[in-house]
């Protein structure tokens, strides 16, 4: 190859960002501008670990999951009023819509908010609106997915899908279920709950297979029916799974940069994200927690390129699988109501 196709085949920050892309595995609260969560926690006078930008980051990157999800749930209480969930959707679209997003489907944890006494009504017209102005005047498509920590048990989750249901009114889609994966994965009630997420017309996905075992990824496909995996990269240790995942052609929503933060797998080399790609799985890149990585999704696709030399093409591709592994609006949604 010579130099003048080598440039010309270079992949760059700035080319990266100038593709429209699709996220499909972001957390809202994990995307707030640092500075903004600092100004609510003044504003509702929450008592915050982190007083200082530099901070920011260094304490939400804990390599141990167990830990990071103890810290990201002091997130929660820094929204109280509707207008703090729409300045906070606008501020994350604003800045989604700079790194080249143009389809996003934001995680938010609804019952993490409601059981603190925030009403639904708020944190639905909160984030309609913000999507609404990310829709006519970014010209972003947003769909909600909600998820529930399984730490909180059934009876949360049975609470979050009731709410999400309520919320496919406002433009929720999906259903997910987050947080440390610890035992219990097995307890046939989940399944019960996903039905009804399903009957319901919701779409699935579930963190499985970031730091629990191969098993939960196989409970989340063929117990719960999901349509897509978050993370899933326990399956690099179990060669049957990787191939039951390619033949099923079932997305894992990959997030190199909090795999590495949380300790998942100790450096970007060690992902298995390009073992999973040679063998045949659809591979999505997306941030998870852009803000407390101090990452961004063109920063994702930039590091992974650069660590197993892909080409524009192949970057091309997985950007492309974003766009083909992206749920669809719920049937009952008008967006036109905006
Ligand atoms: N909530 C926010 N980020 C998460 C992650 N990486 N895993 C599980 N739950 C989360
Ligand atoms: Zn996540």
């Amino acid at each position: 190859m010579d130099q003048t196709t080598d440039l010309d085949n270079a992949v760059s920050l700035e080319w990266i960002r100038a593709i429209p892309k699709a996220e499909l595995h972001i957390h809202l609260l994990g995307a707030i501008r640092p500075r903004t969560a600092l100004e609510l926690a003044r504003r509702h006078r929450v008592e915050f670990p982190v007083d200082s930008l530099e901070f920011w980051t260094p304490f939400f990157c804990t390599g141990n999951l167990a830990q990071f999800v103890e810290r990201f749930i002091l997130l929660f209480p820094l929204l109280r009023e509707k207008e703090d969930f729409e300045r906070v959707g606008r501020e994350v679209f604003e800045d989604l819509h700079a790194d080249g997003i143009r389809s996003v489907e934001p995680r938010i944890t609804l019952t993490s908010h409601l059981l603190r006494g925030v009403s639904e009504e708020a944190i639905g017209e909160g984030l309609a609106a913000a999507a609404c102005y990310a829709h006519e005047t970014l010209g972003m498509k947003v769909r909600w997915i909600v998820d529930f920590p399984r730490i909180l048990g059934l009876q949360v989750g049975r609470l979050a899908l009731e709410a999400a249901i309520r919320g496919i009114a406002w433009g929720v889609a999906g259903f997910d279920i987050a947080g440390y994966e610890g035992p219990g994965e097995d307890d046939p009630a989940y399944c019960a709950i996903f039905a009804r997420a399903r009957e319901a017309g919701l779409h699935l996905t579930a963190h499985a297979g970031e730091t629990g075992p191969p098993e939960h990824i196989r409970i989340a496909i063929n117990e719960w029916g999901v349509e897509r995996i978050g993370h899933g990269i326990q399956a690099s240790r179990d060669s049957d799974l990787a191939e039951e995942l390619a033949s099923r052609k079932i997305p894992l929503e990959i997030c190199p940069t909090s795999n590495i933060a949380l300790g998942a797998v100790p450096d970007i080399y060690s992902h298995p994200l390009e073992t999973f790609r040679q063998q045949g799985l659809r591979i999505t890149i997306n941030s998870d927690d852009p803000s407390l990585f101090g990452t961004t999704l063109s920063r994702e696709y930039l590091i992974a390129a650069a660590a197993f030399g892909w080409d524009r093409e192949t970057v091309l591709k997985i950007i492309e699988e974003g766009w083909l592994a992206a749920f669809p609006p719920h049937d009952l949604y008008k967006q036109s109501e905006c």
